[in-house]
């Protein structure tokens, strides 16, 4: 059995007096909700990973980062490496966001590079596959995200529950147009056997992949009953306690 996902991306948004007054909002609001049921990460902006840390140690709650540089240490200005990253409490890292695919040009080689890094220091990258839209009207939407995938995961080993996927068609974040459950669904699936046939079915079975784009309370329950679809990667709907702790119910509630 897949453990269940729910990963809060921040974005750019919050400084360490909101993260910790989110906290003391936030988890309160969790209930009886333990790690047992299901993996809830919050990644913030790097200055307020340590705050976030301290703040979630005695919770359930884990902490990531949104990016990371692959060299351990050195001459990278304004760089964060994965030791840096882990003595902050981070468990995990989002990888190859598109907004950094397409605001900051990364590429998918960097991309690959990050998630040989982070797995080599021990932290789980969240890596993010999508089509744009022009993409998707194009009909490349599956060539897309399997080249994406491919390139990503380029001469890279990891083990059951060392690497999450996170399929975030770019046209569904941030613009309140969400895919639907059941286009999700047929994707997610795919990259599943994508992974199956590079890797092996067991490994293939045993990766949460989750939906990212536009995820609300409303509409998480719709996401969450479909086969392949392990949680979900919230940008803007995780920037408010209450509106989190619901999707997180309705995923445990699923
Ligand atoms: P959104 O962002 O939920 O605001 O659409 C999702 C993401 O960027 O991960």
């Amino acid at each position: 059995m897949r453990k269940k996902v729910i990963a809060a991306n921040w974005k750019m948004n919050k400084n360490r007096g909101e993260a910790e007054s989110y906290v003391n909002d936030f988890l309160p609001l969790l209930g009886d909700i333990n790690a047992v049921d299901l993996e809830i990460i919050i990644c913030p902006p790097f200055t307020c990973l340590n705050t976030l840390h301290v703040a979630l140690q005695k919770s359930c709650v884990k902490t990531g980062a949104q990016n990371l540089f692959w060299e351990t240490s050195g001459a990278f200005t304004g760089e964060i490496s994965v030791p840096m990253l882990t003595d902050c409490g981070c468990s995990h890292v989002i990888v190859g966001h598109s907004e950094r695919r397409h605001i900051l040009d990364e590429s998918d080689h960097n991309i690959n590079r990050k998630v040989k890094s982070s797995l080599a220091g021990a932290l789980i990258p969240i890596l993010c596959v999508g089509e744009t839209l022009q993409e998707r009207q194009n009909d490349l939407a599956r060539q897309v995200v399997k080249e994406q995938l491919e390139k990503a995961l380029f001469e890279v080993d990891f083990t059951a529950g060392n690497l999450i996927v996170a399929y975030e068609p770019v046209w569904a974040i941030g613009t309140g147009i969400n895919a639907s459950p059941d286009d999700a669904q047929d994707m997610i699936a795919f990259i599943r056997e994508q992974l199956a046939q590079s890797y092996n079915h067991e490994l293939a079975a045993a990766t949460p992949i989750l939906y990212g784009g536009s995820v609300k309370a409303s509409n998480m329950h719709d996401f969450i009953l479909k086969a392949d679809i392990d949680g979900a990667l919230v940008g803007s709907a995780s920037l408010d306690p209450r509106e989190f702790s619901e999707i997180v119910r309705s995923v445990k509630n699923a």
